[in-house]
């Protein structure tokens, strides 16, 4: 799997924003629903992002509800995410979106949308839901009424019990195949180092079920599961984590990560029939009812249908809903076993974190889980960073919106604007996101921290510089020359040992990707192997050639690398001397 960066509208060349809340003043007609609109830009040259939040201060509504206003200007609505938008000359209507027309009192709706302009951007003065100027106050008439919130107890849980976090009080299942490869490698290197790989291998890692094949090979995932039982000793259970990864038309924007699944050969049928069926039958046997089973539910998939559909793969992926149904099945087939426990992929910030990227993300992915059986229930959380490098936490650059010369930290070339520069600030903002798109309070967020440590002798203590670029290149632990860079990247380290709730709405920290198994092979020789897998450019050290997924820099992959998943161990190596916190 390779996550890649692509970014939306608003990152390139935003050069000033402005930010402002709108609390507005108008009349109000009698008995009406009582409103609130907040209205916000991200400007640059004649573009903007709006994003706008929408509070019902009045009765509750349940039919829908549409929010109008005039624009001041010649502001044109572009694409928008979570509403309808139409435009009429300046009036702008932005209806609810079909699995969002209901507005509790005091609840909120988020939308937004991409704009543009060639006079002055000066924001709506007056806005209207269901057909009432929103006043930010409640009319005297409303009976408000007050919602309890109802925290989930810590419950430790009987087995087979469908608990809040499967990830709090359990132990993580050790995969004896990875540890003898590690075991092996930590024997003919000694000392501190082999002790060091030793702790590696003694970590839990997903197992990644990534071709038909594996369900049966080797071990297969019967014999992971009988070895998960036997590593549940008394009454501490343990959890087990497996990739579901083999879509029709996988990794559909580069070609490491290829598949053996096609869209134009009856891939998706064969997805759902040769792969997930089997996979759930032998999840749902009640023999392994006391493990709790988490699935990381198909990497870079539905990320992928909105950042990179100039790519033909991934627009015939979009076009024939490969994508979006094949998740459904999955999604469908394992929500009703109770021990099982699904998390689905959101890429990563540096790929998803401009808002024109986000917005529409968000309500792919919650159109798609709201198109189950169980709806919103059907998964327990999201996860991001999955093989990925971006950093938990840019600790010298805490505040994307520092003043540095005179210009915001977020400008710099790094990060293009992007207001995320970590996967704990990005995990956050989806969890605010999905819940109010109408997932339950419940969910949470998983980061794979396999690789995110960036720890070692480069990494900095502090941002220094008096310009933007000096300070964040200066600061910034994320060593690598591009965000855009996915493949075996040089200079990485292992990163934060998993761990239940490391953050609030942050189920776990989780090693996705197990350390030392390659991103996808260097060797520009390499065409496809027998699972699909081929030399893809990001993977080449010597590459610098594509603007879109890493702005021409170099890749900074390591060289020497076999095929995605194959041990690969200088890389191992380096990521056990670079872990921080260290081992
Ligand atoms: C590969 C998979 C592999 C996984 C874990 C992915 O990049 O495509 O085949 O199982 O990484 O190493």
């Amino acid at each position: 799997m390779r996550p890649n960066l692509l970014r939306g509208l608003s990152a390139a060349a935003a050069l000033a924003v402005c930010a402002g809340t709108l609390l507005l003043a108008g009349s109000r007609a009698d008995a009406a629903p009582g409103c609130r609109v907040d209205y916000r830009t991200d400007q640059w040259n004649t573009g903007f992002t709006a994003s706008i939040t929408v509070t019902n201060l009045g009765e509750p509504i349940s039919g829908g509800w549409k929010l109008e206003w005039d624009f001041p200007g010649d502001q044109r609505v572009g694409d928008g995410w979570s509403a309808t938008y139409t435009q009429s000359g300046q009036h702008v209507t932005a209806a609810s979106p079909p699995w969002g027309g209901a507005l509790a009192t005091g609840g909120t709706a988020s939308t937004g949308f991409t704009g543009s302009h060639s006079g002055t951007n000066v924001a709506p003065a007056s806005f209207s839901l269901n057909g009432t100027t929103c006043t930010g106050t409640v009319p005297t008439t409303t009976t408000t009424t007050t919602t309890t919130t109802t925290t989930t107890p810590q419950n430790p849980g009987e087995p087979g019990e469908h608990v809040a976090n499967p990830y709090a009080g359990a132990r993580g299942y050790v995969n004896p195949d990875y540890q003898a490869q590690v075991e092996e490698l930590a024997d003919s290197t000694g000392g501190t180092l082999g002790a060091q790989m030793r702790t590696v291998g003694a970590t839990s890692t997903a197992v990644w079920m990534d071709r038909i094949g594996a369900i049966t090979a080797g071990r297969g995932l019967r014999g992971h599961l009988d070895a998960a039982l036997t590593q549940q000793t008394g009454a501490e259970p343990v959890v087990f984590t497996v990739v579901v990864y083999d879509l029709p038309n996988r990794d559909c924007a580069a070609l490491a990560s290829n598949g053996e699944l096609q869209v134009g050969q009856n891939g998706l049928a064969r997805y759902r029939t040769e792969y997930v069926d089997p996979i759930a039958e032998i999840l749902g046997d009640p023999k392994y009812r006391s493990l709790r089973i988490v699935a990381i539910v198909e990497p870079d998939s539905l990320p992928n249908l909105i950042t990179n559909t100039a790519k033909p793969k991934c627009a015939e992926a979009k076009s024939s809903g490969a994508y979006v149904q094949g998740v459904q099945h999955a999604l469908n087939r394992l929500e009703p076993i109770p021990n099982v426990y699904s998390y689905l992929d959101v890429a990563h910030s540096g790929w998803l974190g401009w808002d024109s990227n986000l917005g529409p993300a968000v309500d792919l992915i919650t159109s798609t889980v709201k198109g189950t059986t169980a709806g919103v229930n059907s998964v327990d959380g999201f996860i991001t960073n999955t093989a990925n490098y971006t950093p938990s936490e840019e600790t010298n650059l805490p505040d994307p919106t520092l003043n540095v010369g005179g210009q915001q930290i977020r400008s710099a070339a790094f990060y293009q604007w992007n207001p995320y520069f970590d996967e704990n600030d990005f995990g956050t903002v989806l969890y605010e996101r999905f819940v109010a798109a109408g997932f339950p309070s419940s969910i949470g967020m998983l980061t794979d921290t396999s690789r995110n440590g960036w720890g070692g002798a480069n990494r900095p203590g502090a941002a220094t510089g008096t310009t933007v670029d000096a300070h964040v290149n200066s600061g910034r632990v994320d060593r690598r020359l591009h965000r855009g860079n996915w493949c075996n990247q040089s200079g990485a380290g292992i990163g934060a040992r998993p761990q239940a709730d490391p953050l609030p709405h942050f189920d776990a920290y989780v090693w996705v990707k197990p350390p030392g198994e390659s991103d996808g092979t260097s060797e520009k020789t390499d065409g496809p192997n027998e699972e699909g897998k081929q030399h893809d450019p990001m993977c080449d050290p010597a590459f610098r050639g594509d603007e879109q997924a890493n702005g021409r820099n170099l890749t900074g992959a390591l060289d020497d690398a076999p095929h995605a998943g194959r041990w690969f161990p200088e890389q191992f190596r380096m990521l056990v001397q670079n872990a921080y916190p260290v081992l």
